[in-house]
C-alpha cells in the first residue's frame, strides 16, 4: 500500500487488493440493508443501490479466485416471528441477477452450512448468510458469535460502509478475531470522498442541510463551521432556525429545546463572516398526512393554522443562485416531505441544481439516507459526484467520530524490522 496515496481516513488500513485471494475463504461484510415494501404478500426491494454498490468488491474477489461468503443485516428484526419479513431471500435473488452468479442463501452464520459448502464452492457461486440480526450476538458484538464466523474465514473484508458506525459482531468482534483484514472498494471510495469534505474542500464550500431534526445535525454543524462558507437550511429543521429569529411558523415542527442553539449557531456563523440562508417562503398545508388546503406563502411567515412542508419557489431560486457560485457542495437532509409529489419541488430542485453543478466540475456529495432517496426519486442521482450509501455512518464520520468498522482494521504500529 503506497502510504503517500492513502487518504487520511484510511491510513494504516489494508484494502482487498493487498491480499492474495486465491482459494482463500473471504468473508465480506456488506450492507444489504435495502428498503423493502410488501407487495401482494411478498417483500419487494424498492431500491437496490446498496447491492449494486457492493458489486465491484464481490466481482474482484471472485475474479481473483476467492471463495466468497457474504453477510449483512437487514432491518431490525424483533424475534423469530418477524424473521420471514426480514429474510435475505429477496436480496439474494436480486444479487444473483446483478452478479450473474449463483447466490446460495444458507442458514445463519452459526449453522454448519457455510463451513460445509465452502470447500466445494465453484467460481461462479457465492454464499450469502441469512440476516445477521437473527442472531442475538450480532448487535451485542459478542465474541463467541464472532469466533464462529472467524472459524471459516481466512480473510475478512468490510465493505459495509453504511453499518461501519455500529460496533456489532460482524463489524468489530469478527475483525478482531481475524489476522488478515481490510476494506473493499466501496468503503475506500466513501472515505476518499468524505475526506475531501473534511480536509481539502475547494472554496466556496456550501452545505445544504435539511431533514426533520436540528438535533441530528448539531455535531456536524459544530465540526464543519470553520470550513463551510455558506449554510443553506431547509426541511423541518429550518422552522427551528426561523423560530430562533422570532418569526411565526404556525403549526410547523419546532424543536423548542434547540431554539437557543439555533440562535447561537446563526450568531457564530455570521461572526465568522460566513452565510446562513434560511427559507424566505414555504409550501404550507393544514395537515401533511391528509392535506385539504395547500398554499405557498409570500414571506417566511407561516399562518397559525398551517405548517410548512417544503421550501417555496423564491427559496428554491435563492438556493439555486447561491449554489451557482459553489465549488464544493455537501447535501444532507431533504427540503420537505419529498415523498409526496406536492411537497417535492424543493428537494428535487436542489437535486437538479446539484446535477448541473456537477456537470460543470463542482464536487457534489450527498450524505446518504433521505437526501439520497430524494436524489434517486428526482432522477438525478447518477449525476452527482458521489452519493454516500451510509446516512448515519457518513454523518458520524463528518462530525469527527471514529467509526468502529474502520478503527478495528487500522494498524498504526511501525513495521517491525528484521533482526540480522
Ligand atoms: C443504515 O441503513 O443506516 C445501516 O444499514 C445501519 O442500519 P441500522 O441503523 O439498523 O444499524
Amino acid at each position: 500500500m503506497a502510504a503517500a496515496n492513502v487518504t487520511k481516513g484510511l491510513v494504516g488500513i489494508k484494502t482487498i487488493e493487498d491480499f492474495d485471494l486465491k482459494e482463500k475463504r473471504v468473508f465480506i461484510r456488506v450492507d444489504f440493508n435495502v428498503p423493502m415494501e410488501e407487495q401482494n404478500g411478498k417483500q419487494v426491494i424498492t431500491d437496490d443501490t446498496r447491492i449494486r454498490a457492493a458489486l465491484p468488491t464481490i466481482r474482484y474477489a471472485l475474479e481473483n479466485g476467492a471463495k466468497v461468503v457474504l453477510a449483512s443485516h437487514l432491518g431490525r428484526p424483533e424475534g423469530p416471528e418477524t424473521f420471514a419479513k426480514f429474510s435475505m431471500e429477496p436480496v439474494g435473488r436480486r444479487l444473483g441477477e446483478l452478479l450473474k452468479a449463483e447466490v446460495i442463501l444458507t442458514d445463519g452464520p452459526t449453522s454448519d452450512a457455510p463451513k460445509g459448502l465452502l470447500p466445494g464452492l465453484r467460481a461462479n457461486q457465492v454464499i450469502l448468510l441469512e440476516n445477521l440480526r437473527f442472531e442475538k450476538g450480532e448487535t451485542k458484538n459478542a465474541r463467541e458469535f464472532a469466533l464462529q464466523m472467524a472459524s471459516y474465514t481466512d480473510i475478512y473484508i468490510n465493505d459495509a460502509f453504511g453499518a461501519s458506525h455500529r460496533a456489532h459482531a460482524s463489524i468489530e468482534a469478527l475483525a478482531q478475531a481475524v489476522d488478515k483484514k481490510g476494506i473493499g472498494f466501496l468503503i475506500k471510495k466513501e472515505i476518499e470522498m468524505l475526506d475531501v469534505l473534511l480536509y481539502t474542500p475547494q472554496s466556496p464550500y456550501m452545505a445544504i442541510l435539511g431533514g426533520a431534526k436540528v438535533s441530528d445535525k448539531i455535531p456536524v454543524l459544530e465540526n464543519m463551521i470553520e470550513k463551510i462558507d455558506t449554510f443553506l437550511v431547509g426541511g423541518a429543521m429550518a422552522y427551528t432556525f426561523l423560530a430562533a429569529q422570532n418569526l411565526p411558523v404556525g403549526k410547523s415542527r419546532v424543536e423548542k429545546d434547540k431554539v437557543a442553539f439555533a440562535k447561537e449557531m446563526i450568531g457564530r456563523i455570521e461572526a465568522r463572516g460566513k452565510k446562513i440562508i434560511l427559507p424566505v417562503d414555504h409550501v404550507i398545508t393544514n395537515d401533511f398526512l391528509a392535506p385539504s388546503k395547500i398554499a405557498t406563502t409570500d414571506t417566511a411567515v407561516i399562518p397559525e393554522d398551517m405548517l410548512g412542508v417544503d421550501i417555496g419557489p423564491k427559496t428554491r431560486e435563492l438556493f439555486r443562485k447561491e449554489l451557482s457560485r459553489a465549488k464544493t457542495v455537501f447535501w444532507n437532509g431533504p427540503m420537505g416531505v419529498f415523498e409526496k409529489p406536492e411537497f417535492s419541488k424543493g428537494s428535487f430542485g436542489v437535486a437538479e441544481t446539484l446535477a448541473s453543478l456537477t456537470a460543470n466540475g463542482v464536487m457534489t456529495i450527498v450524505g446518504g439516507g433521505d437526501s439520497a432517496a430524494a436524489a434517486e426519486m428526482s432522477g438525478q442521482a447518477d449525476k452527482m459526484t458521489h452519493i454516500s450509501t451510509g446516512g448515519g455512518a457518513s454523518l458520524e464520520y463528518l462530525q469527527g467520530d471514529k467509526l468502529p468498522g474502520l478503527e478495528v482494521l487500522r494498524n498504526l504500529r511501525p513495521s517491525v524490522q528484521p533482526t540480522l
